[in-house]
This record gives C-alpha cells, structure tokens and sequence, in this order.
C-alpha cells in the first residue's frame, strides 16, 4: 500500500482510530496544518478511496541534556534537530495487522533523509499512554522535555530513537 503526503481532495472525515481527539485533529487540523500554515506534513495510506493510517511529523529541537547519555556522547552542545513524530494512528478497521510498524518504518526512512539532507539527530515522539510499549519495541526510549509542549491530556510521553540507531538498524 502506498504511503504518500496527504492530498487536498483526500477525505479525512471517516478515519476512526479510537482515540477521538487523533480523529478530530486528522479531520480539522492536519490539512490546514499542511496546506495553509505548512508547520507539518500528513503521510497517509488508503485502501481506494479510504485512508487506513496517517502520520504527522514536523521538524523540530531538542536541548542536548534532555538526551539519553548514550545518544549525547561527541555531539555539540546546542539545540539538535529533530524530526518530530507528532501523531501516528491506524483506523480501526487495520490496526494489529502490521500496518502502524510499516507507517513507522517510513518515518524513520524521512528522519534518515533529513539526516542526510539538512541534519536530523534522531526522532521525538509525543507517545500517548497506551502506544508507549509499541515504540519501546522500536528501541525508543523516554526523554525528559522538548520546546512545544502537547496541549493533549494526560499529557503524553516523550520519546527517542536516534538516526545513528536507525542506520544501524537498516543497515541490518
Ligand atoms: C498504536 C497504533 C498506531 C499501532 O498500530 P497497529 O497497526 O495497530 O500496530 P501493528 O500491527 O503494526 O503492531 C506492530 C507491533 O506492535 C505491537 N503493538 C501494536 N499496538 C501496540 C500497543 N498499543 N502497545 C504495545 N504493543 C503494540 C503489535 O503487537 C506488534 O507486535 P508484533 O510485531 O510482535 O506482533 C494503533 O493501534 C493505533 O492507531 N492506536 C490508536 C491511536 C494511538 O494510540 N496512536 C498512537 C499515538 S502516539
């Protein structure tokens, strides 16, 4: 299934991922995020004419001292880029089928890019409670703070994987 950014004529509105406040910023937020105020870009997947997943993700920083110790060895001490991965959902209907890790693995491949591209540290994720685990299994690890804190509550978990990391693991 093809991941590409989403599209002005897409149709958001009958995406249910079982969190409602996702759904209501996929529906509301995500096309006028990218398309009028262009802070972020919406990867999507649809079976026909329906999207089955999406992923919103926007550069960012992070301060040096909010890494884990491993990640901060031999890098500079001012604010790292990063890719943040600010919301991640599949409908319903697809989850536990491989789908969310598959949409995942994109993302890690865009912070690869933007690593080579402009400079990218690694990947901060605003984790919900319940997704915490599932990117624990990708070797994310929790992180203290990053500048733009989540409006959403409880607020969510922020986590870590580092471009170095990810290479390594592509490479295999
Ligand atoms: C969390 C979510 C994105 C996972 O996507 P998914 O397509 O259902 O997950 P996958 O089928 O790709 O699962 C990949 C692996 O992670 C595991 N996993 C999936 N969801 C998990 C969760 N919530 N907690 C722990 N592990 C999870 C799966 O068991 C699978 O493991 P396996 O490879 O050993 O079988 C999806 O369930 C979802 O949209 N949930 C509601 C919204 C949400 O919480 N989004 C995250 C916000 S940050």
């Amino acid at each position: 299934m093809e991941i590409r950014a989403l599209a002005e004529a897409d149709d958001q509105s009958r995406f249910r991922s079982g969190d409602p406040d996702l759904d209501r910023f996929f529906a509301r937020f995500a096309g006028q995020n990218q398309f009028r105020h262009f802070v972020g870009v919406t990867y999507v997947a649809l079976d026909g004419a329906r999207i089955l997943r999406f992923a919103t993700v926007a550069p960012g920083h992070v301060e040096i001292d909010r890494l884990p110790a491993a990640a901060r060895r031999s890098l500079p001490s001012y604010p790292l880029p990063i890719l943040r991965l600010a919301r991640l959902a599949v409908d319903t209907s697809a989850q536990r089928q491989g789908v969310g890790a598959e949409l995942l693995r994109f993302v890690l491949g865009l912070a690869v890019r933007m690593a080579g591209d402009v400079g990218c540290v690694g990947v901060v994720v605003d984790a919900k409670a319940g997704a915490v685990d599932f990117y624990a299994t990708y070797g994310f690890v929790a992180i203290e703070a990053v500048e733009g804190r989540s409006d959403a509550r409880p607020e969510p978990t922020l986590m870590f994987l580092s471009v170095v990391t990810i290479r390594k693991a592509l490479k295999g």
